[in-house]
């Protein structure tokens, strides 16, 4: 549970967070999308909002979701959008948190008109093209003393466990935090409770026991609070 009386620790710290999934559009009625509810992202803005911060919300599409109190909320729906978006909100942040679920792929022509089916002509191949890496972008445009977090939802396969996973994400983003939940089993997307790990770029370790997503919110402001004060010293 999250205490009543949140401490003001946040004040004067400037976030910008994403939140929800992105949908790319096939053609004016048709889009790929995914499952994110948004309500990690949501919570993690009503949170430090809670504690003080000046929060920008990029929101895509979400749950049904009462907009955090005290934060600037802005609406996108294409990767594109929220990339644009967020390099705005983190051009004048300290902290940035990647907690959106963004599409890998977009098609990669959008019909102008409604696609139809035919009995006369082949059935549509889909073809994709990659989507950019918002927060590998963010990362290499990181302003001094800026604090640069990422999620990561992983299931473990052959070639690695969900932590061998997460901390070669980790590397290969450059972000200073990763938040991995543990999916499969209908376990993170839609649900109100979350658990994971909390890893750090120096190989830090933390586990994030299963609970209300404000709970995990609260560990992950914990967690960027005290890398930004052993990084001030
Ligand atoms: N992310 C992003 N831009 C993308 C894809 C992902 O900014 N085009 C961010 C997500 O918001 C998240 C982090 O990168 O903070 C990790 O997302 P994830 O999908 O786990 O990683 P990917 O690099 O897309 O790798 P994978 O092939 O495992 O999906
Ligand atoms: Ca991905």
């Amino acid at each position: 549970e999250v205490p009543a009386a949140l401490p003001r620790d946040l004040e004067g710290l400037r976030v910008a967070i994403s939140a929800g999934g992105t949908r790319e559009p096939l053609d004016p009625v048709r889009y790929l999308g995914n499952r994110s509810s948004g309500k990690q992202g949501y919570a993690l803005a009503r949170v430090a909002a809670q504690r003080g911060a000046e929060v920008t919300l990029v929101a895509g599409h979400t749950a049904e979701l009462p907009a955090p109190a005290g934060a600037t909320l802005a609406r996108v729906s294409t990767a594109e959008e929220l990339r644009t978006a967020m390099r705005s909100a983190a051009a004048e942040a300290d902290v940035v948190v990647m907690a959106a679920a963004v599409a890998d792929f977009r098609p990669a022509s959008r019909a102008e008109h409604k696609i139809k089916k035919s009995d006369d002509a082949p059935d549509p191949v889909l073809t994709l093209d990659r989507n950019p890496d918002i927060l590998a972008e963010l990362v290499r445009e990181r302003r001094d003393g800026q604090t640069v977090v990422g999620f990561a939802a992983e299931t473990g396969d052959e070639h690695g466990s969900v932590l061998e996973h997460a901390h070669a994400k980790l590397r290969r983003k450059g972000a200073d935090l990763l938040v991995v939940n543990a999916v499969g089993d209908g376990k993170a997307f839609g649900t109100e409770d979350n658990s994971g790990w909390l890893l750090t770029a120096d190989g830090g370790e933390e586990a994030i026991p299963l609970g209300a997503k404000a709970r995990l919110a609260a560990t992950l402001w914990d967690a960027v609070t005290a890398l930004r004060a052993r990084r001030s010293r």
